[in-house]
């Protein structure tokens, strides 16, 4: 299979096929997501909470995203990396989020992936002109949880939903190759789809988006805090894990594990 570039992904979106995305954070499972064939690979800022135990992704630190894509890129010969900026890594201004975006560039990335609209444009702007493939993300942004009081659906009303699809416009104006589309109705999805020429990518978008990314550990039933609707879980690996390790622990215990045929002779 050839590596996927954007250029790909775009030609996807004008040919109406659909594109798929998933996030991963370690060796064995960014190995699994690209066997399988999937098209982008996003090291999510989501690790904060999936993988670190936090109830937000805004501790999440420009050095653990970096450890993270080295990782991920290691494993991954066939999808596009994406790297995630994390809080405070391009809010401050436009010359953060430049030096931290060529990090994720030498760290194995292909892209990275910013939260925002028309806010983030100047960022997002200057990040194309250095050649830096950038996704937008907009809608439901986690990384703004406290200006949402939650993880909310955003876009309900028609003067939000009117300001996000004015933020969708913007983001691809700015230069964006594609944009996330995150916790918002299918409607707004399907206008803001239609209205852009780059590929969406929905999570929480619906159906009329050009793609779809979820949380690979929401997925594979690996993480069981909360489920947000938008989640189909496919697995359920933690039960799996868990009757693993109970027998595991049952045969130490019981003398049958280890036997002859796991000993040196
Ligand atoms: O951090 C993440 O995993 C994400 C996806 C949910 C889009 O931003």
């Amino acid at each position: 299979m050839n590596k996927i570039t954007i250029t790909e992904i775009q030609k996807r979106k004008r040919e109406g096929r659909k594109i798929t995305m998933l996030t991963a954070y370690d060796f064995p499972f960014a190995q699994i997501v690209d066997e399988a064939g999937i098209d982008m690979i996003l090291i999510g800022d989501s690790l904060g909470v999936v993988v670190q135990g936090n109830d937000s992704t805004l501790s999440v630190t420009m050095d653990e995203m970096l450890y993270h894509t080295r990782i991920v890129s290691r494993a991954v010969e066939h999808a596009l990396v994406v790297g995630d900026m994390p809080f405070m890594s391009f809010q401050p201004g436009v010359e953060d989020a430049v030096r931290n975006a060529c990090r994720f560039l030498q760290a194995g990335a292909s892209a990275v992936k910013l939260e925002g609209g028309g806010a983030v444009a100047d960022r997002i702007r200057a990040l194309a002109r250095m050649d830096i493939p950038v996704m937008g993300h907009i809608g439901l942004t986690p990384q703004s949880i406290h200006r949402m009081g939650g993880y909310k659906v955003q876009g309900r009303e028609p003067e939000m939903a009117g300001r996000i699809l004015a933020d969708a416009k913007a983001v691809e104006e700015a230069g964006a190759f594609a944009v996330v589309l995150e916790g918002i109705p299918m409607e707004l999805g399907r206008k803001i789809t239609k209205a852009l020429s780059i590929p969406t990518i929905g999570i929480g978008g619906g159906p009329h988006c050009d793609g779809q990314v979820l949380v690979l550990h929401d997925l594979l039933g690996l993480f069981d805090r909360f489920h947000p609707t938008f989640v189909k879980t496919y697995a359920n690996l933690k039960s799996q894990a868990l009757d693993a390790i109970k027998r595991y622990k049952e045969e130490v215990e019981t003398g049958k594990f280890p036997s002859e045929k796991e000993s040196y002779k």
